[in-house]
């Protein structure tokens, strides 16, 4: 193995010395760490090699939570890693559809293949890059179901399981990403793989869609408001009918909306008293229209990925304002909108208009108590700014209030 960081960090001591110190808080914890180690005369590699881990691991804590402590990372390996709640719903449509034995060719350090074995789906986990490899076989090692081989994926036999995943790394520098030869393996290769037997091909959202070949279904995949990952899914994991979908995944669960085609736009009406933002996977697998049409709402302009409905919706699949006043788009306005508002604080969306928010908070007067949403956007081609409320925000006023008058009863009573 080519990596003397990792050379020194797979070793009984440093494996021990990194599971016993406690991850540094500040930079001056660092500082002091570092000076501890080396006092207990631990060479410079190790320290190194620990402090790097150490730093990672925290980091990883966003995507793997409580798994982060246990697991090893490389910086490359962490920021390609499927998050441990995306990368449960992968397994967890692998295990719906009967599978038991699943292929994850390129599994980097094994984030996916964690979550396969963790459901108890056996997987033969293949790394080209040796260093990766070994991460993956630590990160794995308490899972019977998993073994990572160390080996190029279009020179191994692919054969023994029912299933494969395939994450391909993109090319170091490829930006474009309409290129099949852009990624590792090739998309090509990839694809025609994915044709034997049912795969989940995990690719950038942003990926040309004339890539997308017929006959899987694509599926765009949000998390806590990110669209992280579009994936392809053919074979048995393919629902029937089904060719664009988007999973919606947040802190209060997931949600999903599933269509035979890219969906027709809806109609553009009125704004009307509520205004919605379709999250950015509904967004990307252009199903804006069977949302609209869900709830009778329609687009506020032909261009914009707005909608607007005379009724309050909550859905996880996109975000609801109700709208409080509205004028046309221009300075002026916007400042008197928001001098009448009384705001402290201000979120500030924009779809259609060059604006920088930042720069124009500076210029608002924000001294009083309330918060809101300002809202710049064309409504049927005028530029127009709205004050707005979040939904989500009135029911937790609503909440609080039922709250406030439960407490005040409750004194009444004693
Ligand atoms: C995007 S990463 C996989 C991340 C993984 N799914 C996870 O969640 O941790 C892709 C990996 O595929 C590996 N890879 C690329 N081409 C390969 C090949 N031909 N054979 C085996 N592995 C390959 C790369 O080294 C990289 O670690």
């Amino acid at each position: 193995m080519d990596n003397p960081e990792l050379e020194a960090l797979l070793t009984p001591e440093a494996l021990r010395l990194l599971d016993e110190t406690p991850t540094p808080a500040t930079n001056d914890d660092v500082l002091a760490t570092i000076n501890r180690l080396r006092k207990a005369s631990h060479p410079i590699e190790r320290v190194h090699a620990v402090m790097n881990q150490l730093s990672l691991r925290a980091k990883a804590r966003e995507k793997f939570g409580d798994f982060a402590p246990r697991m090893l990372f490389t910086k490359e390996g962490l920021e390609q890693a499927t998050r441990l709640d995306v990368a449960s719903h992968h397994a967890g449509r692998f295990r719906a559809a009967g599978i038991t034995s699943i292929i994850d060719a390129g599994c980097g350090i094994g984030a996916d293949s964690l979550a396969f074995a963790g459901l108890g789906i056996q997987v033969t986990a293949i790394e080209r890059d040796t260093a990766t490899a070994a991460l993956a076989t630590y990160n794995l090692a308490p899972f019977a179901e998993a073994t990572v081989i160390n080996g190029d994926v279009r020179e191994s036999d692919l054969s023994g399981a029912q299933a494969l995943w395939i994450d391909p790394a993109r090319r170091e520098g490829a930006t474009r990403l309409h290129n099949p030869e852009d990624w590792s393996p090739s998309l090509d290769w990839v694809f025609d793989i994915a044709t034997q037997r049912p795969t989940g091909i995990k690719l950038a959202p942003g990926m040309d869609r004339d890539l997308i070949p017929e006959r899987v279904e694509a599926q765009w995949v949000s998390h806590q408001g990110t669209v992280v990952e579009m994936v392809l899914w053919s074979g048995v994991v393919k629902r029937e009918g089904v060719t664009r979908s988007a999973l919606v995944i947040s802190r209060s669960g997931s949600a999903e909306m599933v269509a035979s085609a890219d969906s027709p736009d809806a109609d553009v009406g009125d704004l009307h008293g509520y205004l919605y933002e379709p999250d950015g996977a509904i967004i990307r697998a252009r199903l804006i229209g069977d949302l609209a049409r869900s709830f009778d709402a329609t687009m506020i302009d032909a261009s914009i990925a707005y909608v607007s409905s005379a009724t309050a919706h909550q859905s996880p699949l996109m975000q609801g304002f109700q709208v409080i006043e509205q004028v046309p788009y221009s300075l002026k306005n916007v400042k008197a909108l928001i001098a009448g508002a009384n705001l402290s604080s201000l979120e500030i969306k924009k779809r259609g208009i060059d604006v920088d928010p930042a720069e124009l908070r500076k210029t608002l007067p924000l001294s009083g108590s309330g918060t809101a949403t300002l809202i710049l956007t064309r409504v049927k081609g005028h530029k127009t700014a709205l004050l707005a409320k979040r939904l989500d925000s009135l029911a937790e006023d609503v909440a609080g209030a039922n709250e406030e008058r439960e407490d005040n009863g409750q004194g009444h009573e004693n």
